[in-house]
């Protein structure tokens, strides 16, 4: 009962994740108007800019901190070179994966708008790149359409990318090129050589993958590029066991119980009493109340006026950083869950390192593009500290191996992770492979 589309299409990595970020500074900092009632010190969910006055690496739902030139400072040991680097992002701000029953009703005023962005797909033949016409799919909804009700009005598809999305990702590219092209050269530029770039099977992680090459390399529009993916989830039956189980007993039921009044207004005003997709947790409301905060849309409204209001979706919020620090790292068994879901991203990852370090590895840098569910993983795996909250959008993971016997820095939303700042590569390695179970598919789906 707990898969919602956006989990089921993941699965490679799935993860989400952030954290330090935002519990860092400065309660007593008073907080200017006019700041959205949706921003605080604990975190951004109105927009991709987060205002000046926070920190620059406060949590952002819409539009995660990263590394840049601005905030970059290199490793306090001396003589050091980066020699290699590993980098997992979630994509950038998409429109809602999920839809209520009565959608059109409850749509932006404004609707969806997706006229701006171009979804290109087109096939063409290796021995013929040249030909083809270049074609870009556009979502028309008849007014006519006996199932209008549920549909949203407006030009985008569920869960897809947006412009602004799309620009989120070029600055995340550019901003990635200021440190380690133009700052550190560790790359000259982008090119299929030295750079191997992975995304899951979802259209946004390959479009975000684009706009972030471009952002790099400028002069990538004038070539080809491949992208790999992953294969979608595998399945794991005996993960979704010990993950219900840990679902059922009071750690996870009481946040439940004690949010029912939430719940019920929530429900009643959306029209989703009793569905349990969005009462066994709070992930759909989330879903699309950050999706159209993040894109300046009002909080929903149904056909009687009555609006979700900034307090309680601010409560939703909090409550989604708590169920996702629950499900992929508090839990007793979490762990578990976690490896057993993500162990062979884990062991790809743990590959690449033992490549390098046995002189195999061909690229310098393997950049990821991937989901929530991934970076959350890969977080909880890591032992990043503190509670976890919601990957926010453009959320970063990215590790780098300076040599002088090889150690590995990992930088995580832009900051040195706490406890993985200088890490010996062997241990790293064995880090990575402490989440990748020997017998996996065995786990996964043997009767025991
Ligand atoms: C949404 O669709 C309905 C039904 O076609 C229409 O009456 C309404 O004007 C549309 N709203 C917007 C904002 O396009
Ligand atoms: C964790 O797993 C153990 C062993 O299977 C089980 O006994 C325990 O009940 C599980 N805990 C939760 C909270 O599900
Ligand atoms: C709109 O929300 C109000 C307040 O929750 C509720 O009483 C009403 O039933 C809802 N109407 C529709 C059409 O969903």
């Amino acid at each position: 009962m707990f898969f919602s589309l956006r989990f089921l299409s993941l699965l490679f990595f799935v993860l989400k994740w952030q954290a330090l970020a935002a519990s860092v500074t400065s309660q007593t900092r008073p907080i200017p108007s006019p700041l959205s009632p949706l921003d605080s010190a604990h975190g951004v969910y109105s927009g991709s800019q987060t205002p000046t006055v926070f920190p620059w690496n406060t949590y952002n739902y819409c539009n995660a901190p990263h590394v840049n030139a601005a905030h970059y400072t290199l490793p306090p040991t001396k003589d050091v070179e980066l020699v290699y680097m590993n980098v997992m992002i979630r994509h950038h701000k998409r429109t809602p994966d999920n839809l209520y029953p009565d959608e059109n009703s409850l749509n932006p005023p404004a609707g969806w708008d997706c006229k701006d962005f171009l979804q290109f797909n087109f096939g063409s033949l290796a021995s013929n790149t040249a030909e083809n016409a270049q074609t870009y799919h556009e979502t028309n909804i008849p007014s006519n359409h006996p199932f209008l009700s549920q549909i949203w009005n407006g030009t985008c598809d569920e869960g897809q990318l947006t412009a602004a999305g799309l620009e989120d990702s070029m600055q995340h590219g550019k901003d990635f090129a200021s440190v380690y092209i133009n700052k550190l050269k560790f790359l000259k530029g982008v090119d299929a050589i030295d750079v191997y770039v992975r995304t899951s099977t979802e259209d946004r992680t390959y479009q975000v993958a684009g706009a972030l090459l471009y952002g790099m390399d400028e002069t990538l529009s004038k070539k080809q590029f491949k992208i790999d993916s992953l294969v979608p989830s595998y399945s794991c039956p005996n993960a979704d066991n010990i993950r219900d189980q840990y679902q059922s007993v009071p750690a996870w039921t009481d946040h439940l119980v004690q949010n029912q009044e939430l719940q019920t207004r929530l429900s009643t005003l959306t029209g989703v009493l009793g569905m349990s997709a969005w009462s066994s947790w709070y992930d759909h409301f989330f879903d699309t109340f950050t999706s159209r905060t993040c894109h300046g849309h009002p909080l929903p409204c149904n056909a009687t006026g009555a609006c979700v209001s900034s307090a309680d979706a601010v409560k939703v919020f909090g409550i989604g950083d708590f169920e996702y620090n629950y499900i992929w790292k508090a839990a007793q068994n979490a762990s578990t869950y976690n490896s057993l879901t993500f162990g062979v991203m884990f062991q790809e990852l743990a590959d690449n390192f033992k490549s390098f370090k046995e002189g195999h590895e061909t690229f310098k840098l393997r950049f990821y593009v991937g989901h929530d569910g991934s970076m959350i993983r890969l977080a909880s795996g890591l032992n990043i500290q503190g509670p976890l909250r919601w990957p926010a959008l453009g959320s970063e993971f990215v590790w780098r191996t300076q040599n002088q016997a090889y150690f590995v820095r990992v930088m995580h939303e832009g900051t040195p992770a706490v406890g993985l700042e200088w890490v010996s590569l062997d241990d790293f390695i064995s880090l990575l492979e402490s989440n990748a179970p020997e017998d996996i598919f065995e786990q996964c789906l043997g009767s025991s």
